[in-house]
C-alpha cells in the first residue's frame, strides 16, 4: 500500500499516532538530512486534509532558511521574530493563528492561506533547530492538539535539522 492510500483517522490523537508511525517509516534510516526532511514533508502533505502548505524552515546562520516542503514556492529566509514562523522561533513555542489576516507581520506565501501553525523543533539542549510550518485555506484549522501532535512528530526528525546549510 502506498503512503498516499492511507486513510487517516479524523480523531486527532489517532491521526497523530499514525502520522508518527508513517514519518518514522519514511525517515529512519535516512542517508542524509535533506532526504529525511523531504520524505517527512511528503508524508505530511499526504496526511493532512484541508492544508495548502507543509514543510520546514531550518535555523542556519541566524535565520530561518526554507527547507523541504509541499506546496507553492515560499519565502526563503525569515528573521527572528518575523511572521508566524519567526514568532515561534523567538518565543520558543508553537504559534497557532486562527486568521492570518489578523496576525501582524504574517508573511503571505500562498494567498489561499487563512490559518497557520508553526511549531519549533528543539535539540537535546533546547536550542531551536528549526520550525515545522503548516498552512490551511480554512480559518481556525489548527488547535492545541495539533501543536502537541506536531511536537511529537518533529521529535522523530529533530536530529536531521541540526545542519548548517551552504
Ligand atoms: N506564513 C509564514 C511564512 C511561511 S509560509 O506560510 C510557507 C510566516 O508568516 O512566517
Amino acid at each position: 500500500m502506498s503512503y498516499l492510500d492511507i486513510d487517516y483517522p479524523h480523531d486527532k490523537q489517532a491521526f497523530y499516532q499514525l502520522l508518527r508511525e508513517q514519518v518514522a517509516v519514511y525517515t529512519d534510516p535516512a542517508p542524509t538530512a535533506v532526504s529525511a526532511l523531504a520524505n517527512a514533508a511528503a508524508v505530511l502533505g499526504a496526511a493532512f486534509c484541508d492544508i495548502n502548505w507543509a514543510g520546514f524552515y531550518i535555523v542556519s546562520r541566524g535565520k530561518l532558511v526554507l527547507g523541504p516542503f509541499q506546496g507553492k514556492p515560499a519565502v526563503q529566509t525569515i528573521d527572528l521574530g518575523q511572521g508566524v514562523c519567526g514568532a515561534a522561533w523567538q518565543n520558543r513555542k508553537a504559534v497557532i493563528v486562527q486568521d492570518v489576516h489578523s496576525f501582524p507581520g504574517h508573511i503571505a506565501c500562498d494567498l489561499d492561506s487563512r490559518s497557520e501553525i508553526a511549531v519549533p523543533v528543539f535539540d537535546q539542549d533546547w536550542q531551536v533547530l528549526g520550525i515545522i510550518d503548516i498552512d490551511s485555506p480554512t480559518p481556525a484549522r489548527f488547535n492545541d492538539q495539533d501543536a502537541q501532535g506536531l511536537e511529537a512528530v518533529v521529535s522523530l526528525i529533530a536530529r536531521h535539522m541540526a545542519i548548517e546549510l551552504s
